[in-house]
């Protein structure tokens, strides 16, 4: 059985002084699941620095060790695994409880899927309402079995693999990271190759720790946006060093913050600048937003920068579908910039964002409503008429188990003229466990 939700823990943000000062936000939460997930698929011991320790990841840790991995933490961010290699996973004796992560889960769903085992997933209310029919569909092609599933293909689940996964060619029929990188974990521990196609390019971290670890993997343009992911299966993985840069989409709530709350002046430090995660920062500068990209350099792999933001005034703009992959978790926060633009903001293509931790689309929108701002859904387009800078605010938005929601109502609040409450922040400690101690150091009115 899930464990259950914690108490929800209220919060409320009121509006004040100016925000001032620097942070570097926590390690990326894509990048600090699939560490972990690849150092159990590899011999030898991985060493991992600046892991998010979020639930969600803590999950993903735990669930490797279940498949047989010893995972071990020496000080705050680094760790240690200890992997079993493909196709040396054990069978896990107990529940995979993956909490509140969508893509832990996803991601495991693919690991123990292509490997002999029977492996039960689960999690929490918000977990057991999303999608696992697009992970399952590519697994089954690729041999496993669902033993079972909750209505409508949903956690709690249990997978057999099979005693010999099958490589395909596969299109994913959503633009997901996740879906992709489900079907490439599980092309590791099939013959030949698994071959992955994306009408839109999504995050591309596995395609880079695939070679990070010695995997075979070539990447080719699909289309004109998409990509076409080809993998070896069965290679052996070698452990190596991984260095987890800042989360762009944590970053993004003290950017935001920076941007409306007048006068402010904040550096954020280390931010990852992958041009898969950058989407948010365009559309932003778009709207008239003081951001600088500062002291550029590499980082794990990955381009990395010091962003110092100020206090701007912000212009509605139209943000194209086709950038939504760029920025998918990033909605919730530029709705609440939008808010403070002069002018209306239109999002198109929102219809991925029904399906995460919250309805998201949905959600934002009652937020909006509850802090008097002129919103509406047309079909999968987000549309805000911006207040220039006047926000009511005044209102107390449900969180529906969303960090992302949290976040980015508590942001709004610092510059809405009422201030804003959320019903429930525990779940901040999902991807940003020291949000509000570190926008507090900021000069943030964020109260228990
Ligand atoms: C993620 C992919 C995205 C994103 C999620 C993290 C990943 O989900 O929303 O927070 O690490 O692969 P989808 O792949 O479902 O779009």
């Amino acid at each position: 059985m899930s464990q259950a939700h914690p108490v929800p823990a209220p919060l409320s943000a009121a509006p004040g002084q100016a925000l001032k000062g620097r942070l570097r936000a926590p390690g990326d939460k894509s990048i600090s699941h699939r560490s972990l997930i690849f150092g159990l698929l590899a011999i030898g011991e991985t060493r991992i620095e600046g892991l998010l320790e979020g639930e969600d990841v803590l999950r993903t840790a735990q669930a490797c060790r279940a498949l047989g991995a010893t995972v071990l933490r020496d000080a705050p961010g680094r760790w240690r695994v200890r992997g079993a290699g493909i196709g040396g996973l054990t069978e896990p004796e107990g529940i995979l409880d993956f909490g509140n992560a969508g893509t832990g889960s996803r991601l495991m769903m693919g690991v123990a899927g292509s490997h002999p085992l029977t492996a039960t997933f689960d999690g929490d209310a918000s977990l057991r309402k999303r999608p696992m029919r697009r992970i399952l569909d590519p697994l089954v092609q690729m041999g496993a079995t669902v033993v079972s599933e909750a209505e409508g293909g949903r956690v709690p689940l249990t997978l057999k693999g099979p005693s010999e996964t099958v490589p395909i060619t596969y299109e994913t029929p959503a633009a997901s990271a996740q879906i992709k990188s489900a079907v490439l974990l599980a092309g590791l521990n099939s013959p030949g190759r698994t071959t992955v196609i994306e009408r839109e390019a999504t995050r591309d971290h596995t395609e880079r720790m695939l070679r990070h670890f010695g995997a075979e993997v070539s990447v080719e343009r699909h289309g004109e946006h998409g990509r076409r992911i080809a993998l070896l299966g069965q290679p052996t993985l070698r452990a190596a060093d991984v260095v987890v840069p800042s989360d762009p989409s944590s970053a993004a709530f003290p950017l935001v913050a920076a941007l409306i709350v007048p006068g402010s002046e904040v550096t954020i430090e280390g931010v990852m600048m992958n041009p898969l995660r950058t989407g948010l920062i365009a559309t932003l500068l778009e709207m008239g937003a003081d951001i600088e990209r500062l002291n550029e350099r590499e980082e794990g792999g990955e381009t990395v920068a010091d962003l110092r933001v100020r206090a701007s005034r912000l212009q509605g703009v139209d943000v194209p579908a086709a950038r939504a992959p760029s920025m998918i978790d990033e909605y919730p926060i530029l709705a609440a910039a939008a808010a403070f633009a002069e002018g209306t903001t239109r999002m198109r293509g929102l219809h991925e964002l029904r399906v995460k931790e919250s309805d998201r689309l949905a959600a934002v929108a009652a937020g909006l409503s509850a802090a008097g701002v002129p919103n509406r859904i047309e079909g999968d387009d987000l549309v805000v008429e911006g207040l220039a800078g006047r926000v009511p605010g005044g209102g107390t938005v449900a969180t529906h188990l969303d960090h992302r929601i949290a976040m980015a109502f508590l942001v709004l609040g610092l510059a809405a003229r009422e201030g804003m409450a959320v019903d429930d922040g525990s779940m901040i400690a999902t991807s940003f466990p020291t949000f509000v101690p570190l926008m507090r150091e900021l000069g943030a009115a964020i109260r228990d």
